[in-house]
């Protein structure tokens, strides 16, 4: 019965090693007044301590709907459960009179040129981000928060996705893969040195923020799709070459073991590692390209068959970082027309604010925003 904490300066589920199961679950806030955004964020305060922590299901007279849904039985274990709560852009218009609140860089996602965003699974007042070792626990805490806030939240799209077990048992020492096979996350910062990970993915109090948004982080989240038939029979070193990795060891091309670092200085022309590889217009290693960097915390997604017969399956990329402007949107950009852009396509998603942690009992989220 793994227990991830729930107080602290930082929200769980960032550093946290990747469990197997997750779910995104994209919000519409239906309070229309500050008082019951209050009430809002007090009561998934309330909910996500008890579902993190664990405990018996309250029992009411038969004649009364259950208190719980029942999907994991009379006791409710932690199972490494997080719940990370974010906020949209649109949080912050008119309703609650937050305008002047709002993170710097937080802003509506808009459409980049591989894009085809499905209006109904894009953006969202308020996002939860929930992970746990299995997913009949990220359900149950899913059912939970409906159950409790009929008449503050609404539904407004919601993604499923995994890890392989393998992987999610390591620890994070596992690299996962992806569903073009690939291991996906290699080169993510270490998410054990402090210090980088102020510098990488947490807003300082010197960023010229907002004093409430101190703690939290920038999360980008973009539904993927992969076009798997087709990537399936590509050769395996055109598909190398795409990504400027071997696809079984991981290692960058030319190099012996996955965590070896690509030597770019070397190789100016592209000859080992395409200029157009992913890895290299994603972080070119320059002085320049540091302050782009970012944590990636992806999950793969399947789900049925698309109207015209091809499997839907990708990518719930989600990365964290300090900066939207630094982090998501510049390395996006350097991503626009790369080699990979044929085998994916972008269909929803969004930007939000993942809220600092909540500090102590006596304490919830957004205290200081609200
Ligand atoms: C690296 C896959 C989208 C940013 C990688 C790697 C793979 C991969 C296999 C190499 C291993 C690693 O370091 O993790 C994919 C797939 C994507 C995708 C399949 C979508 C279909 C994105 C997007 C971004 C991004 C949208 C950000 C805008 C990065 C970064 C690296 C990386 C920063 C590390 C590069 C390095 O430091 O060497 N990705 N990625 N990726 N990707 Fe992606």
């Amino acid at each position: 019965w793994q227990k991830q904490p729930f107080y602290g300066t930082h929200q769980a589920g960032i550093l946290t090693p990747q469990q197997a199961a997750m779910m995104l679950v994209a919000f519409d806030v239906l309070a229309t007044n500050k008082q019951d955004l209050e009430r809002l964020f007090r009561l998934l305060t309330t909910r996500i301590v008890f579902l993190t922590h664990g405990g018996r299901a309250p029992e009411v007279d038969p004649k009364l709907p259950p208190l719980d849904s029942g999907i994991m039985g009379p006791e409710i274990y932690p199972d490494n459960l997080t719940i990370t709560l974010s906020v949209g852009a649109s949080l912050f218009d008119e309703r609650f009179g937050l305008q002047a609140s709002k993170p710097l860089h937080l802003q509506k996602m808009t459409r980049f040129p591989n894009d085809s965003l499905d209006a109904a699974l894009c953006h969202g007042d308020l996002l939860l981000q929930i992970c746990a070792n299995t997913n009949e626990t990220v359900i149950h805490a899913l059912r939970d928060i409906i159950k409790h806030s009929p008449d503050l939240l609404s539904v407004r799209w919601r993604r499923e996705g995994f890890i392989s077990a393998h992987s999610a048992r390591s620890q994070g020492q596992e690299t996962p893969i992806n569903l073009l096979g690939f291991k996906d996350g290699t080169a993510n910062p270490k998410t054990s040195d402090n210090s980088l990970m102020d510098q990488v993915v947490w807003v300082g109090d010197n960023a010229g923020e907002p004093a409430w948004a101190v703690g939290g982080s920038y999360q980008a989240a973009r539904l993927i799709r992969f076009h798997v038939e087709f990537w399936d029979r590509t050769p395996l070193q055109e598909q190398q070459t795409i990504f400027g990795r071997e696809k079984h060891s991981g290692a960058p091309l030319g190099m012996k073991h996955e965590h070896d670092e690509p030597d770019y200085a070397n190789d100016p022309e592209g000859k080992m590692i395409p200029l157009d590889a992913h890895i290299r217009l994603a972080n070119p290693r320059t002085p320049v390209t540091e302050s782009s960097l970012m944590l990636r915390r992806g999950y793969s997604y399947s789900l049925g068959v698309s109207n015209s017969g091809q499997l839907e399956m990708g990518l719930l990329f989600i990365c964290y970082q300090s900066d939207l402007e630094k982090g998501f949107l510049t390395v996006q950009k350097r991503l626009n027309g790369e080699a990979l852009e044929e085998y994916i396509r972008p269909i929803g998603g969004g930007y939000f604010f993942a809220l600092p942690g909540v500090k102590a009992p006596d304490d919830y989220f957004a205290s200081g925003l609200l």
